[in-house]
C-alpha cells in the first residue's frame, strides 16, 4: 500500500467527529510513536498518535493543523460549533489565483480552513499563497499547479495535496472560462474550449478526488466531505449568445446531481453553486479586457457614455442592485459544508436575479 492510501486513512482514523488530523508524509522519522505494517494500521492505530512509521511506505506526523503536523507546536487553534464548520479543514479551489477562486480562498482562510489553491497560473497561486501565509503567521495556503482539462495534471495535484497534508475535506471545483458568441458564428474548437474547463474539468476532478474522500470515510462511516462546484446563474437560465458557456454550467449541475447520488455511500455530499455576476471582479472590471470596457466600446447599452454607466445597467438588473462576490459564495459553501442533510443541490447566490421554480 502507497501513501496515497495509507494518508488518507491515517486522517481518517484519526476522526475527532468533524474532521481528521493534517497528515504529513516524509520518506522516513528518526523515530515515531507506532511502527506497524499497513495492514496493521487501522488496528494498531489509537487517537492521539503523532507519528507513524509504515513499513515499507513511510513516515506520518500528525497535528490539528498543518505546522501543528510539522514542528509539534501543540498550539493549534481548535474552533468548535459553527465557527468551526471548515477550521483546520483542508480545502482545495480550483481556479483561486484571481477573481471568485481568490475571493473563495480568502473568505475560507478567514474561516480557519487550510487551503490549496490550484491553478494553472501557478505564479499567482504561489504568490497568493504567500501573502496569506504572512498575513495568518501559520501555514495555512499552499500554491499548486494544475490544468483542470488534463487528467494526468488532475492526478498530480490530488497525489500532492494527499502527500503535503493527508486528504482533502473540501474540493471547490471553480475553474471556468467564458468565451460568448451566436451559435451561428461560433467555431466547434471555442465551444469544446469552454465545455472541457466548465464541464469536463469537473469530472475529471470528482474522478480523482472522490476516491481519496471514499477511504477517509472508511474507518468510521461518519466522515463527511463537501465538493462543490462554482456553477452560475446561467446554469438555472438559458444565456443569449453564450450557449456553449450556460450548456457548460446547465451540463455540471445534471454531473452535480449524478455524483451525488453515487458517493452519499462515502458520506460525500456533491453540491453546487450559483452565483449571480462578479461585477468587481477581473472578469467584468478589468480596465483593459473587462466586459465592462467592451460593451461600452462595442455600444452595448444604449447611452452609455462611461464604463460605470454600463457597470450601473448591470447591477439595475439585480433585485439587490449589486454584483455577487466571493464573500457571497463562500457563505453558500459553508452553508453546504455545514448542513449534513443535503446534497446534489444547486444553490442561487444571485441577488433575486434568478430565482428557482
Ligand atoms: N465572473 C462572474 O461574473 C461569474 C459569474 C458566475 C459564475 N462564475 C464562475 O465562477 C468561476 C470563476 O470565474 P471568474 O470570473 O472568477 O474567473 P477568472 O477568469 O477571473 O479566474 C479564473 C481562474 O481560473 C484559472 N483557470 C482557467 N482555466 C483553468 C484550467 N484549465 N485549469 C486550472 N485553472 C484554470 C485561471 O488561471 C484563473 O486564475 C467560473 O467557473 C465562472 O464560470 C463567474
Amino acid at each position: 500500500m502507497k501513501t496515497q492510501r495509507i494518508a488518507p486513512l491515517l486522517r481518517g482514523l484519526s476522526f475527532d467527529g468533524e474532521k481528521g488530523d493534517i497528515v504529513v508524509a516524509r520518506e522516513t522519522l528518526d523515530s515515531a510513536e507506532l511502527t506497524c505494517t499497513a495492514v496493521e494500521l487501522t488496528e494498531k492505530f489509537k487517537a492521539g498518535t503523532r507519528s507513524v512509521m509504515v513499513d515499507g511506505v513511510g513516515g506520518f506526523l500528525l497535528g490539528e493543523d498543518y505546522d501543528d503536523a510539522v514542528n509539534g507546536t501543540s498550539d493549534a487553534q481548535k474552533v468548535v460549533g459553527r465557527a468551526g464548520v471548515i477550521n483546520n479543514k483542508v480545502c482545495v479551489v480550483t481556479g483561486g489565483a484571481q477573481g471568485f477562486g481568490e475571493g473563495i480562498v480568502r473568505e475560507l482562510i478567514k474561516n480557519g480552513a487550510i487551503v490549496f489553491i490550484a491553478d494553472m497560473n501557478i505564479i499567482g497561486a504561489n504568490a497568493l499563497a504567500q501573502q496569506l501565509n504572512e498575513q495568518q503567521g501559520r501555514t495555512v495556503a499552499f500554491g499548486v499547479s494544475v490544468n483542470v482539462t488534463d487528467e494526468e495534471s488532475v492526478l498530480k495535484m490530488v497525489g500532492e495535496v494527499v502527500q503535503k497534508v493527508g486528504g482533502i475535506d473540501l474540493f471547490v471545483s471553480n475553474a471556468g472560462v467564458l468565451k460568448a458568441g451566436s451559435v451561428k458564428e461560433m467555431s466547434l474548437k471555442d465551444f469544446e474550449f469552454v465545455t472541457d474547463v466548465n464541464y469536463v474539468g469537473f469530472f475529471l476532478c470528482t474522478k480523482h478526488v472522490a476516491p481519496v474522500m471514499e477511504i477517509m470515510n472508511e474507518p468510521s462511516g461518519r466522515y463527511y466531505t463537501d465538493i462543490i462546484g462554482i456553477s452560475s446563474k446561467s446554469a438555472l437560465e438559458g444565456s443569449n449568445k453564450n450557449g456553449a458557456y450556460a450548456g457548460s454550467k446547465f451540463g455540471s449541475v445534471g454531473l452535480v446531481q449524478s455524483f451525488a447520488k453515487e458517493l452519499v455511500a462515502d458520506n460525500t455530499k456533491v453540491n453546487t453553486v450559483c452565483p449571480g455576476n462578479f461585477f468587481d471582479g477581473p472578469l467584468w472590471s478589468d480596465p483593459d479586457r473587462g466586459l465592462f470596457v467592451q460593451y461600452l466600446n462595442t455600444g452595448k447599452v444604449p447611452g452609455a457614455k462611461t464604463v460605470e454607466d454600463v457597470k450601473r445597467f448591470y447591477e439595475a438588473q439585480v433585485p439587490m442592485n449589486r454584483g455577487c462576490d466571493g464573500e457571497d459564495v463562500t457563505k453558500a459553501i459553508l452553508y453546504s459544508v455545514e448542513q449534513k442533510y443535503e446534497t446534489g443541490q444547486a444553490i442561487p447566490v444571485t441577488g433575486g436575479q434568478v430565482m428557482l421554480n
